[in-house]
């Protein structure tokens, strides 16, 4: 190889499998989209069978990879044991795990408003945001990361938010003419779950430093959907860079994380968010 070849080296993932939970959802399928054009084999997790599949087709048409798609539920453990069986059964190795997957109740729908303030907060959505962002965190982490670790060759990658390292600014989602007590705030469990990920990502990183595995985390700011003009008013103007993210605008960090450029990285949290939270 050439010197030349330097930067295609650090970034290559060649045949080297990718885990992604929620692969069927907005920011999954662009991990899986930037790991298929290096090289690797992106396999999408989900809930939401039909839609994993054909996001993986489509993703193996496009890039020439073999990636596939699957249904498995990442908070019941023999889904997750079933899936990494599947995964080694096909391929022999598991290179990649991104914990990706996560309940993020949009604020501001008539039935979240009532229910997402503290005063109202159902113990069942606790439960269940908990269930996914942390314990199915952790599920996918003991059982594929357990497995890089015998292999003593692994990375893991944490999507955390910006509510997880700052909290939510609830002013962000005031609508006029609405009551104190009935005001839509962005729920508690999403910045429980995201900080939790954090210290879940240092422990981690700690516990398999030594046998190869690297982790680390990544804290995402708000990407530009279906929000209204006034919330993105109001959010970008705390935003030095002065927009929201694009969905794709976490490719390039992805693919630093999941490859040899960060070699020497372990147990950090990236907060990318357009400076958002330099002030
Ligand atoms: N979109 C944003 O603005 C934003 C900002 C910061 C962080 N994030 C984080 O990025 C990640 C992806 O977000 P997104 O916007 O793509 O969300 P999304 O809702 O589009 O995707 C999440 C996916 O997770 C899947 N999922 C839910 N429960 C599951 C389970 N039990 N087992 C397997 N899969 C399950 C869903 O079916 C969905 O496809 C999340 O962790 C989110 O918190 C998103």
């Amino acid at each position: 190889m050439s010197a030349r070849d330097l930067a295609q080296r650090l970034f290559s993932l060649q045949d080297r499998v990718a885990v992604i939970t929620g692969g069927a959802g907005l920011l999954g399928v662009k991990h899986a989209q930037v790991i298929a054009s290096a090289g690797g084999i992106p396999v999408l997790v989900d809930i939401d069978r039909a839609r994993a599949e054909a996001q993986a087709a489509e993703i193996a048409e496009t890039y020439g990879v073999p990636a596939w798609g699957t249904e498995t539920d990442i908070t019941k453990e023999a889904q997750v044991a079933a899936l990494l069986g599947q995964v080694l059964e096909r391929h022999g190795r598991v290179d990649i795990l991104i914990n990706n997957a996560a309940r993020d109740p949009k604020v501001g729908g008539a039935s979240t408003v009532a229910l997402s303030r503290v005063e109202n907060f159902p113990m069942e959505q606790w439960d269940a945001d908990l269930e996914v962002g942390l314990k199915g965190a952790f599920i996918c982490s003991q059982v594929v990361g357990g497995e890089m670790a015998r292999r003593s060759r692994g990375v893991i990658v944490n999507i955390g938010s910006e509510y997880g390292v700052n909290g939510p600014d609830q002013r962000l989602y005031r609508q006029a003419g609405v009551a104190e007590e009935a005001q839509p705030v962005k729920p508690i469990t999403y910045t429980v779950v995201k900080s939790g990920l954090v210290g879940m990502n240092r422990y981690f990183a700690l516990y398999w430093g030594s046998r190869g595995v690297r982790v680390n985390a990544v804290s995402l700011g708000g990407v530009r959907q279906d929000q209204s003009d006034e919330f993105v008013r109001r959010y970008i103007e705390q935003v030095p860079l002065g927009r929201m993210a694009e969905a794709n605008d976490y490719q390039g960090t992805i693919l630093y994380l999941c490859s040899d450029a960060s070699a020497f990285l372990t147990g950090t949290n990236l907060v990318i968010d357009g400076g958002k939270s330099c002030w």
